[in-house]
C-alpha cells in the first residue's frame, strides 16, 4: 500500500499505540492524519513531532454520538473521502468484577466498542469513496483470550474482533479490507498503571499492525509463538487452559489490582 496520498483518520492517536502507528505511517510516506481524542494539548503535539504531515485535530469523545457524527462531517467538507480508519482509542478498568465501579464498566462498552461501532458507521460513506481503503480496529490479547479480573475489558475486546469478522464479510463487494490488531501488554500510558513488565513497545506493535495492513492480513496477533499456542489450547481444549490459567492467576490479580486507565 501507498501511504503518500492517503487519508488516515485515527482515534487515540495522541499517545502510546495510536501515535507509533502515526509514527510508522509518517515513516512509510503518509502526510494526511485526522486524529481523535479528548485532550486538545496531546493532540497539538503531533504537529511538532511530525512536522511534515498536516493534522486535523478532532477533539472529542469517540463515546459521544454527536461528537463522531461532528468528526465525519468535518472530513466530508475538509477531504471529501477517507481512504484507512484506524480505530485505536481504548480505556481499561480492571479488577474484580464486583470492584469495578458500574460508571467504569459503562463506559469501557461505550468507548471501545459503541463508539467504534458508530464511528465506522459514519465513516463507511467516505471510505467507499476510496479506491483502496482500509479499517484497522485495535483489540486485544485478552479479546481473544479471557482472563481473569479482566472481565468487562476482555468483553470490550471481543466484541471489537467480532465486529471486525462479521463488517469484513459485509463488506465483500468494496474494496475496503477490515482488519484487527491484538496487542499484548505494551508499554503505554495505558499501562502504567498495572503491575507488570516485559512489554511489547509500542512502536514494535505498530510496526507489526503496518506490515499486516500492507499484506493485507485480517489478524495480526501480537505476543509470538507462545500466545499463539496459548490461543490454540483455549479454543480447542479451553478446560486445559483453564488450569494453566490457575498457575497465572494471583500474578494476574497482582497486574490488575491498580490498572485503570480511563
Ligand atoms: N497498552 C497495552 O498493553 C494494550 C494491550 C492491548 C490492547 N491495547 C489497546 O490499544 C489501544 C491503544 O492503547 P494504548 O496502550 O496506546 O493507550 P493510551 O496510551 O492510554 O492511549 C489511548 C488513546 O486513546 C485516546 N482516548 C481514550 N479514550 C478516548 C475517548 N473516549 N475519546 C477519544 N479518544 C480517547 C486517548 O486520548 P485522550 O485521553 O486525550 O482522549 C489516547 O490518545 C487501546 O484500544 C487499547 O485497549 C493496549
Amino acid at each position: 500500500m501507498n501511504f503518500e496520498e492517503k487519508k488516515i483518520l485515527i482515534t487515540g492517536g495522541s499517545s502510546g499505540i495510536g501515535k507509533a502507528i502515526i509514527a510508522e505511517l509518517y515513516r512509510l510516506g503518509a502526510r494526511n492524519f485526522a486524529v481523535v481524542g479528548r485532550d486538545p494539548e496531546k493532540l497539538k503535539k503531533l504537529g511538532t513531532r511530525f512536522p511534515e504531515a498536516t493534522f486535523l485535530y478532532l477533539e472529542g469523545d469517540v463515546a459521544d454520538l454527536e461528537q463522531i457524527r461532528h468528526f465525519t462531517t468535518t472530513l466530508t467538507a475538509q477531504w471529501g473521502k477517507l481512504d484507512i480508519l484506524i480505530n485505536n482509542a481504548g480505556v481499561v478498568s480492571a479488577g474484580p468484577l464486583e470492584q469495578i465501579s458500574d460508571e467504569d464498566i459503562i463506559a469501557q462498552q461505550n468507548i471501545n466498542v459503541t463508539g467504534l461501532i458508530l464511528l465506522t458507521k459514519y465513516a463507511l460513506p467516505l471510505l467507499k469513496l476510496s479506491p483502496e481503503a482500509a479499517i484497522m480496529n485495535v483489540s486485544s490479547g485478552l479479546g481473544a483470550i479471557g482472563m481473569p479480573f479482566y472481565a468487562p475489558y476482555a468483553a470490550t475486546k471481543a466484541a471489537v474482533r467480532q465486529f471486525s469478522e462479521a463488517l469484513r464479510r459485509e463488506l465483500k463487494d468494496f474494496q475496503i479490507h477490515v482488519m484487527t490488531v491484538y496487542p499484548v501488554a505494551t508499554d503505554t500510558p495505558m499501562m502504567a498503571s498495572a503491575n507488570t513488565g516485559n512489554m511489547d513497545t509500542p512502536e514494535a506493535v505498530a510496526a507489526n499492525a503496518i506490515k499486516g495492513l500492507s499484506n493485507g492480513e485480517i489478524d495480526v496477533f501480537m505476543g509470538g509463538e507462545q500466545a499463539a499456542a496459548n490461543r490454540k489450547l483455549n479454543f480447542e481444549h479451553p478446560l486445559e487452559f483453564d488450569e494453566k490459567v490457575k498457575g497465572m492467576y494471583d500474578a494476574m490479580r497482582q497486574r490488575a489490582t491498580n490498572h485503570r486507565a480511563m
